[in-house]
């Protein structure tokens, strides 16, 4: 193998000890060509038997040993100039590698620095690198570090990541669809929790997969466990559920501007004893999560209406009467009009989705898969928002990571595309949020849809394998060090494989995550097909649950479950025996959001 294992600590290296001259057979090649940051190593592709010795292979590293240091190279192109194959002659090959930095030995420790202050010489020899010299290459220096996997180079080295540094600084994984996005990020959430019990997660779940994989540590929230009150809404997150992301009418929303801070000074007014004040002038907007009753709101729309100075206002009156009442009578909106919610039972509804107290579930999924689009779309902006405001308020005690799935569907390249409130929310938790303890998690197939903004935000990256040019460049001129040569490797890499470069690593990193169990595999219920805990191998299809769900109905046990629930309950694990994958629901096909990858589940 490449690597050479010591037993021993500190000893000379062979070649200090041997006349240069002298056959070694960790002497690889020699240097005959250097620039500031690459080097060309002249070798043999066979030794002097005739055998090809499969020394060199891209992607390895080795070492070129200095008086005083030892330089590592990363191997990103080999060649045989004259491309022919001699049989009589040893055959001569041309290495390129790219120099990563130096490894010294320090008070008999070999320690790592990127950068170069000893260019290799001419006819410098170039070995195969030292396991001890490898690991210190990705030692991450007394960082707090979790273990994730192997290097690809040896897989006895554990590939190391400071989770500290990856969380606090945001992170991205990127790769095509089944390299294993979803479980590695599942695997680093799990070892995230585990080195930081306090952190809350939330998960954007667009296909329902992550809950089976955090069996005791997750509670699940749909629309019918989500508690979520309107008056929680932004005036456009709220327009956006009414005109179910279509186009809006704008004098019907400028009414709602003017309208839903007079109801709110009602309510305020009705419970506190305090005297109906005229206007905005307490600061009271149609933004300000304070409550107010919709039935408030309907009563002044239909007042308005039946003043005679508002004839020509009238249609709009009576549109967006008729837009509420919709949204009020349509079963899906339940999570936000149920009558409770009016209160100022915020605090719970809230610490439920939040997870405060955790009570050992620090892990919130969101579930999207059976949500309309404009839901998933306020529901996110609202969420999004709020996590950042409640690390903000808590003045650094609540840590709250948020995970985008599909991430390039809520903060898309192309600015006309997305929900811009849930763009705005995300954005803000990537730009500022470190700084109150609001971290960023984004996962995509197609980084070049993603706002650059936001990748470039992530300070650490995960890319797995990517065959598309334009995601490969997208990721080439994120990465700032001088290993960008790894990410020639980035179409050609197996399952589980990844480039970890940033924060969040010592050195750029080719690794393997960890294999994970069957069973915590996100998803894996959904794939084979066990889409029910309850459900009996082979039963029959039940069409009246089919075409109920298709209706965004609850059966009627659902409604009686319904009844007596509250906000807790979502932490069962078998609480919500169903959830309905993407292909059940009309209203999640076609739309903006949420088209995609229904066929996975029948793979
Ligand atoms: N770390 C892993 N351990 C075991 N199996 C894995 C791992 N990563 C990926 N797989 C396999 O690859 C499949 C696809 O992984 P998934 O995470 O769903 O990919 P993606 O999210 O990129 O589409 C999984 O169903 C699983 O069989
Ligand atoms: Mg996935």
């Amino acid at each position: 193998m490449y690597v050479e294992r010591e037993t021993t600590g500190l000893e000379t290296t062979s070649q200090e000890r041997r006349e240069g001259a002298q056959p070694d057979s960790r002497i690889l090649g020699r240097v005959v060509q250097c620039d500031g940051a690459r080097a060309i190593i002249s070798a043999f592709a066979d030794d002097e038997t005739g055998a090809v010795t499969a020394n060199w292979t891209v992607g390895r590293m080795i070492s070129i040993n200095l008086s005083e240091a030892r330089t590592v190279g990363l191997v990103f192109s080999i060649d045989k100039p004259d491309r022919q194959w001699g049989d009589s002659a040893r055959n001569a090959i041309e290495v390129c590698v790219e120099l990563i930095g130096e490894v010294r030995d320090i008070d008999g420790k070999p320690v790592f620095d990127r950068g170069i202050t000893l260019y290799p010489h001419i006819g410098a020899i170039a070995h195969r690198i030292r396991a001890r010299d490898l690991e210190a290459v990705y030692d991450l220096g007394g960082r707090q570090s979790v273990e994730i996997g192997n290097l690809s180079q040896d897989e006895k080295i554990a590939a190391c990541i400071s989770i500290g540094d990856t969380l606090n600084r945001h992170f991205a994984v990127v790769g095509t669809t089944g390299v294993g996005k979803s479980t590695a990020v599942s695997l680093l959430l799990r070892k995230a929790i585990a080195a930081r019990p306090e952190l809350r997660i939330l998960i954007m779940d667009p296909h329902n997969e992550f809950a089976t994989t955090f069996p005791d540590q997750a509670v699940r929230i749909d629309t019918s466990s989500l508690d979520l009150p309107f008056w929680l809404f932004r005036l456009e997150e709220f327009a956006e559920v009414l005109y179910r992301g279509r186009e809006q009418v704008v004098e019907e929303v400028e009414l709602l501007r003017d309208l839903i801070p007079l109801a709110k000074q009602q309510f305020r007014g009705a419970t506190q004893g305090v005297g109906l004040r005229r206007s905005t002038d307490n600061g009271i907007t149609a933004d300000t999560p304070v409550p107010y009753r919709m039935h408030d709101l309907l009563r002044m729309i239909d007042e308005r209406m039946g003043q005679l100075d508002s004839k020509n206002e009238r249609p709009h009156y009576r549109g967006l009467r008729m837009r509420i009442d919709a949204a009020l009578s349509d079963p899906r909106y339940r999570f936000m009009f149920a009558s409770r919610l009016v209160d100022d039972t915020i605090h719970q509804a809230i610490g439920a989705i939040f997870r405060v107290p955790h009570e050992g579930r620090p892990i919130t999924c969101l579930e999207m898969a059976g949500m309309p689009a404009e839901v998933v779309n306020s529901v996110c902006s609202v969420l999004a928002r709020l996590a950042f405001d409640l690390a903000l308020w808590s003045g650094g005690r609540l840590e709250l990571l948020v995970l985008c799935e599909e991430a390039h569907r809520y903060m898309p390249a192309d600015s006309r595309l997305g929900f811009a409130p849930t763009r705005h929310a995300l954005s803000r938790i990537a730009k500022e949020g470190r700084k109150y303890g609001c971290y960023l998690g984004v996962v995509t197939q197609r980084p070049g849809e993603l706002d650059p903004t936001i990748l470039s935000q992530c300070s650490t990256v995960f890319a797995m394998r990517l065959a598309n040019e334009r995601d490969q460049d997208i990721i080439r001129s994120a990465i700032a060090d001088s290993s960008a040569s790894a990410l020639s490797f980035l179409s050609s890499m197996g399952q589980r494989e990844a480039i970890a470069f940033g924060e969040g690593v010592a050195t750029t990193m080719r690794m393997k995550f960890e294999r994970m169990e069957a069973g915590f595999i996100p998803g894996s219920r959904v794939k084979s097909g066990q889409l029910h805990e309850g459900a009996e191998a082979d039963s029959e299809i039940d069409l009246v649950q089919l075409v109920s769900r298709l209706r965004n109905l609850p059966r009627p046990a659902e409604n009686m479950e319904r009844a007596s629930e509250h906000a807790p309950q979502a932490g069962d694990a078998d609480h919500r025996r169903s959830f309905a994958p993407a292909q059940h629901d009309p209203d999640a096909f076609g739309r903006r959001l949420f088209d995609y990858k229904a066929d996975t589940y029948r793979r």
